[in-house]
């Protein structure tokens, strides 16, 4: 079973500038919550036990955010106001933190994870993606097939050509329906994408992924792409990808975050009248 969980949270943000110099968009509410609370809910829904959260010195709200508030819980109990003591619940999960100390990649991000993973396998969710199913969570569904794979795992979507230069794209052999092998990947291709099969922000690695994530930074964007790490680990293990069933949202687009609190809404007042 996979218990433990990697959260890189420590970007800028910058496609989502100028908000995002004060609030981190894993901050961005949700029906009230934010969307980082979806990703840790997703996490300990699909059995994870310990989690990981990457950030920066410009992401302590996200650190405030899943201590407890005992004032404020004092306050709403002296006030009889109770019945609000329920909006404060947290997941119920180990949740540490790692500050990364510059903005260097999700590769060096993911990194920053070595002695918090050990041995053990491990997942990564990107706090961007937020993906909502009808069945099990984004997360289960490759915690699931790591079961019986016993390899990386990558979640895969189908993305229509011309959004293809924004993802990793993968070329595989197909085994199954959705289960994939993945034969090579390539981070935001500008010309010729292998395949219509992009990564999605979650990923199921094994402790071996550490030493193929390179230091050396990117001589063009300055960056440690965790995508070269993943090409390193397929020339040497299979590693599998897999077409997730489920919605998926970028909350760093505003019209795909605008999209998402509608279908969460839709959803709300759907399960209200049921
Ligand atoms: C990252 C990954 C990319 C992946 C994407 C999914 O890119 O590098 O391979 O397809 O997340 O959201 P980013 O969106 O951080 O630029």
């Amino acid at each position: 079973m996979i218990k433990k969980a990697i959260v890189p949270a420590a970007g800028y943000g910058t496609r989502s500038l100028p908000i995002t110099k004060v609030l981190p968009k894993e901050m961005f509410p949700i029906k009230g919550k934010p969307s980082i609370h979806y990703i840790v809910e997703e996490a300990v829904e699909a059995g994870i036990e310990e989690i990981l959260i990457i950030v920066s010195k410009y992401k302590n709200l996200i650190v405030d955010y899943f201590d407890v508030s005992l004032e404020l819980e004092a306050f709403l109990e002296s006030r009889n106001k109770v019945e609000l003591l329920d909006k404060l619940t947290l997941p119920k999960v180990h949740i540490q933190y790692t500050r990364q100390p510059y903005a260097r990649g999700l590769g060096d991000a993911i990194r920053l994870g070595r002695s918090f993973a050990g041995n053990d396998p491990f997942v990564v969710l990107l706090p961007d993606d937020i993906i909502l199913t009808r069945g099990a969570n984004a997360t289960k569904q490759l915690v699931d097939l790591y079961q019986t794979v016993e390899a990386p795992v990558i979640a895969l979507k189908y993305i229509k050509d011309e959004l293809l230069h924004k993802y990793g794209v993968v070329d595989v052999i197909t085994q199954k329906d959705q289960l994939h092998s993945i034969k090579s990947i390539v981070e935001k291709p500008k010309v010729s994408p292998p395949s219509n099969l992009a990564v999605v922000g979650r990923y199921v690695m094994t402790p071996d992924i550490f030493d193929c994530i390179s230091t050396k930074q990117d001589r063009f964007d300055g960056e440690i792409q965790f995508t070269d790490a993943i090409k390193e680990l397929i020339s040497l293990r299979t590693c599998y990808g897999y077409e997730i069933e489920g919605d998926r949202f970028d909350i760093g687009i505003e019209e795909e975050y605008v999209n998402l609190i509608q279908y969460v809404h839709h959803l709300h007042e759907q399960n209200q009248t049921n």
